[in-house]
């Protein structure tokens, strides 16, 4: 079973949703949601994983639900939270994670593409939260969490997803402000570079530039996912009780290397916690070093 660093019974009677959970980031965090008693809402677009997330949470006697939307959906997304307000009868936590998005330079995004991965990634949470918000957190209070990316002064080769993750933040730290009054509390978590599932969806020829990726961070390794979700699950926490407008960056210390300053070679390696009893390293970093 998930092997948190939280309490067992942190989340005992608490609702939360967990947008992408049926794979990477979102999979893991609706285990360790469930694994603290939490019922756990998952949703994404293909059932079927969905269903294989929900096998393995149920078969360790965890509480979840799972819905089919497409976050880019106005309608679905209302119809969504209506259904789950219905059914569960409050929502205590959303954790935004739903996203994707395709490499490429910006000089050949089309409109159409631009649009896509901006929809996913900007509006969709939008949507997600506006709802949760006016449905339901507005009369309880309640807790968000967006998951957004180490965009930090630019996501060459990704320019639409980088755009897309900065009005991210800019809509988190406006909503902590509105949503306050409501006892909403709104924060960020910007994760690095994961050995996840996600780095197997990039082309073949990007192979060896990701397994290259531990080179430029400080720490010197990929995060797992499971250090994802212990900053998601901390800020969804009563441990995070006055916290709210902030990003939590989860990125081994990526951004604050500064071009023609020397990296130096790790004598001590901060060794990686993984609580993740189902992970596994993705295709693209098998055989090699991750932790
Ligand atoms: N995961 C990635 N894109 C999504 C979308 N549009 N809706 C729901 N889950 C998603």
């Amino acid at each position: 079973m998930y092997s948190s660093i939280f309490r067992p019974d942190l989340f005992q009677g608490k609702t939360m949703i967990v947008t992408g959970g049926g794979s990477g980031i979102g999979r893991c965090t609706a285990h360790e949601l469930a694994g603290l008693g939490a019922t756990v809402l998952i949703i994404g677009r293909t059932q079927a994983k969905l269903d294989a997330v929900s096998e393995e949470i149920t078969a360790l006697r965890g509480k979840v639900f799972s819905y089919v939307c497409n976050i880019r959906d106005e309608d679905s997304v209302k119809n969504l939270i209506a259904t789950i307000v219905r059914q569960h009868g409050h929502i205590d936590g959303l954790v935004n994670n739903a996203g994707g998005q395709f490499p490429s330079p910006l000089k050949n995004i089309s409109l159409k593409g631009w649009e896509a991965v901006l929809q996913t990634n900007l509006t969709g949470g939008f949507l997600m939260a506006r709802e949760c918000l006016n449905q339901a957190m507005e009369k309880t209070g309640g807790t968000i969490v967006n998951i957004v990316a180490d965009m930090w002064g630019g996501m060459p080769g990704m320019g639409h997803s980088g755009a897309a993750r900065a009005g991210m933040i800019n809509f988190t730290e406006t909503a902590a402000f509105e949503w306050a009054q409501y006892g909403v509390r709104v924060n960020a978590v910007a994760p690095g570079y994961v050995a996840s599932s996600g780095m197997d969806a990039y082309p073949p020829e990007m192979a060896s530039t990701i397994r290259e990726f531990p080179r430029t961070v400080p720490l010197q390794r990929f995060a797992t996912e499971a250090e994802i979700s212990a900053a998601i699950v901390f800020l969804l926490s009563e441990a995070a009780s006055f916290i709210t407008g902030t990003c939590l960056r989860v990125d081994g210390g990526r951004p604050n290397v500064r071009g023609g300053y020397p990296m130096a070679e790790v004598k001590n390696k901060v060794a990686a916690y993984d609580g993740f009893h189902l992970a596994s390293t993705p295709k693209v970093l098998q055989k090699q070093e991750t932790k």
